[in-house]
């Protein structure tokens, strides 16, 4: 990496419908949201070994920036130093892990083949499920993208791109699909969650009879929600929601504080479910029209760290070259 300094940002997500069915192909729904990760790549004057904002022993540690490296070795070198901020809280099931990977790659791969929309979801994607050893291109889409996507090996809508099959699953079809104009409400347990391990242990629990049944049928809850979404239904959105979200509880992926959450919204919420790998980490909440406030503040109420978002229309970008001496 030369003496210049590279920033992109991307945003984080929230999974409407579909989550962990889309690791097998099945369509997911995907909020790109108004949250961002910023990662700037600079280079030291220093030629002790790469950084992770100002710690050789952090860049070590992360194990997205040490599967960039194994990728693209001619991208880091003994000078490069990274620098990351967030307002995605880490580990909460935002796409914290996403949008930094995501970043990452549109800086180290500005001018080279993953520059542009396909190939720097493909790339982003490869590096996320390198680093996780599991996991589908749905939180990369959205960091990719923004805007609302279904993405799945039958996703329909606007075709954006396909992300190559692997894992003995995929190609994953990228759609952008219309934006009704809701406000939602996500809300962190504060619980931090473990994609790798959670859909790890969902493989385990889809091994028993039903489980081909129950992918099939959270499968056919998303296709209707989409449909819901697509037709601004919010009725059917919200039975949907509650349909996917009983369906995640048999997957077992709740967790008594999302749970505690999800209650403390029945009344001011249309619908609530787990978004994400679940486990712990956040819930979305659609709410009754005009009631966002009360909906954030139950959700504070209970305990949890409520953000009122609309979908980001913007996916990753790159910025003005910032201060490398940060
Ligand atoms: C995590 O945000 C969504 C999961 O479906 C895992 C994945 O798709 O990689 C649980």
């Amino acid at each position: 990496m030369s003496a210049a300094s590279l920033t992109a940002e991307a945003p984080g997500k929230a999974i409407l419908f579909g989550e962990h069915a889309v690791v097998y192909g099945h369509t997911a729904i995907v909020l790109a949201l108004p949250l961002t990760t910023r990662v700037t790549v600079f280079g030291r004057t220093e030629n002790d070994g790469p950084t992770y904002n100002g710690s050789r022993e952090k860049f070590e540690a992360n194990p997205y920036l040490r599967e960039a490296r194994r990728r693209h070795p001619d991208a880091f070198s003994g000078r490069t130093g990274v620098t990351v901020t967030s307002s995605i809280p880490p580990g909460s099931g935002l796409g914290s892990s996403a949008a930094f990977v995501t970043a990452l790659t549109a800086v180290i791969g500005e001018g080279s083949v993953a520059a542009e929309g396909a190939s720097l979801h493909a790339e982003s994607f490869l590096t996320e499920r390198g680093a996780q050893g599991v996991g589908s291109p749905v939180d990369t889409a959205a960091a990719t993208a923004g805007g609302v996507l279904g993405v799945g090996e039958a996703a329909e809508g606007d075709r954006l791109w396909s992300v190559p099959a692997v894992g003995g699953h995929g190609p994953w079809i990228v759609a952008r699909l219309p934006d009704p104009g809701w406000t939602w409400v996500v809300a962190y347990t504060g619980v931090p969650k473990d994609t790798g391990r959670t859909v790890t242990l969902v493989g385990e629990r889809l091994q028993r009879s039903d489980g081909r049944a129950l992918l099939e049928s959270i499968g056919e809850v998303s296709r209707r929600g989409q449909r819901a979404l697509c037709a601004s239904d919010r009725p059917a959105v919200a039975r949907a929601m509650e349909e996917n979200q009983r369906l995640l509880l048999e997957l077992g992926v709740g967790h008594p504080r999302s749970q505690e959450l999800l209650d403390a919204v029945k009344g001011h919420a249309l619908a609530a479910k787990i978004t994400g790998a679940g486990a712990g980490g956040s819930v979305l909440a659609l709410p009754a029209e005009g009631r966002e406030l009360d909906v954030a503040r139950a959700f504070a109420r209970a305990g949890g760290v409520p953000f009122i978002v609309r979908p980001a229309t913007q996916g990753v970008q790159r910025l003005a070259t910032a201060d490398p001496s940060r």
